[in-house]
């Protein structure tokens, strides 16, 4: 490790797959970090933060740095920057808030943090002008927060479209492939060592909306509201409705949209999505990561690549160290400060007045007229149909049950849920329509 005199002190919370990365990164390529960022900056690890200092370990670390007291390494006099990877929003803020109040900058890669209690984290970097780092927090080894935060920063961002969440990638992958069903499918990243131990923020959504709330908070300046974002998860994702989606030249995606409309107001939502064969998107597989950003000027941009793991997300920690060290040594009044929210609040958009067309499977009694009385109450809500589709089981030709999916014009959402409303109450309509957006990026 680093040991030379003058080298920038670092404090490590959290030794697990990211932590013992930022490790080994070091140790690989400290030099090179230094060739390239000067002299001054240079890497020293005082004190790592763990629970079980005697846990064998696969990084070679003196045991010495161990310790299980993270106030006392927020206050060593040596540490001048300290990297948050313990998780959670208890804790690691107050954590965070320590090291903040004693004017220590910042890294972590903890979106639930930034994203639930982002308005707490960020008035106490701004009360004490120092800043909070968090690459590693968006996909992974992907540089996405520099990109949003500096390569687009005299643009107007009009959309972003990401696959941001690897495990539910993956695992509609495979039903999309294998066939299988979704606890299978779960069953099989988590003995990959893809899903968390807890998986529920991955299938849930919330892991991939936390890190489309940063996003869309560094390119329009305001933290957002959790309690006011859709988000849909892909538990309900059923294998009937992946086999249509291939019939009618789709895939399902978990999808974030971030758009910013005319009047000025932001679309922000995540959800299992229809997307078309054809867009780049649709071939973003495994735990791979993708997000597409459109804006004035450059138009077009993609950023692909590995969202987790050791190696990737480590890579986003050091590029932070290295922002926050050169920030320190030699910018100590300017340099790179992070991002601050820049706008008190902005206007969402509510969930029912967004737009797309939609895919809606009813699962119905065939009964002669079960097409028209669907369709006439389409018709009444101003609701077009684009194209109908059924599954015909060849040796059931009259079966008694039968899933009609409708494929619908662009409309509200409000005007589809209302519709939606009056066509459950049908005799003929025997579960809830399932739903996905048709996007077309
Ligand atoms: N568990 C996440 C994923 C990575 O599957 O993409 C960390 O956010």
């Amino acid at each position: 490790m680093i040991t030379n005199d003058g080298a920038v002190g670092v404090g490590l919370a959290g030794f697990g797959t990211v932590g013992s990365g930022v490790w080994n990164t070091l140790a690989r390529n400290g030099g090179l970090i230094t060739e390239r960022a000067g002299s001054a900056v240079k890497f020293e690890i005082h004190q790592i933060v763990v629970r079980d200092p005697d846990k064998p370990r696969a990084a070679s670390v003196p045991t010495e740095l161990f310790t299980t007291d993270w106030q006392s390494m927020v206050e060593h006099p040596l540490v001048e920057i300290v990297v948050e990877l313990i998780g959670g929003t208890e804790e690691a803020f107050e954590l965070v808030a320590a090291s903040l109040g004693a004017g220590k900058p910042v890294v972590t890669g903890n979106k639930a943090l930034l994203a639930e209690r982002g308005e707490e984290v960020f008035a106490l970097a701004r009360r004490h002008q120092t800043p909070v780092y968090f690459e590693a927090a968006v996909a992974g080894g992907i540089p996405i927060i520099k990109a949003a935060r500096e390569s687009f920063i005299g643009n107007q961002i009009d959309l972003i479209s990401g696959i941001i969440n690897g495990t539910s990638n993956y695992i509609l992958m495979r039903m999309t492939e294998a066939g299988l069903d979704y606890p299978t499918a779960l069953k099989e990243a988590k003995e990959l060592g893809y899903a968390e131990a807890d998986e529920t923020l991955d299938v849930n959504g919330w892991d991939a909306a936390h890190k489309a709330m940063l996003l869309g908070a560094i390119v329009h300046g305001f933290l957002i509201d959790p309690d006011e974002v859709y988000v849909r998860g892909i538990e309900y994702v059923r294998p009937l409705d992946i086999c249509f989606a291939k019939d009618l030249g789709y895939v399902v995606k978990l999808l974030c949209i971030v758009r910013q409309h005319e009047d000025g107001s932001i679309e922000i939502r995540t959800q299992p999505s229809f997307i078309p064969k054809t867009n780049i998107l649709a071939s973003v597989n495994d735990v791979f990561n993708a997000v597409a950003i459109r804006g004035d000027g450059f138009g077009d941009a993609l950023f692909y690549g590995r969202g987790a793991g050791q190696d990737p997300t480590a890579s986003s920690v050091v590029s932070d160290l290295v922002d926050a060290g050169r920030s320190l040594r030699e910018a100590p009044k300017g340099g790179n400060q992070g991002f601050l929210p820049y706008r008190k609040k902005g206007t969402l958009k509510p969930i029912d007045e967004t737009e797309t067309a939609y895919y809606v499977r009813f699962p119905v009694t065939d009964r002669p007229g079960v097409v028209a009385d669907i369709a006439s109450l389409l018709a009444k809500a101003g609701i077009g149909i684009s194209g109908t589709h059924s599954s015909i089981v060849p040796d059931e030709p009259d079966a008694a049950f039968v899933d009609m999916v409708f494929l619908l014009h662009t409309c509200p959402f409000g005007t589809l849920k209302s519709a939606l409303k009056a066509i459950e109450d049908l005799d003929c309509v025997t579960e809830r329509p399932v739903v996905f957006r048709i996007e077309t990026l």
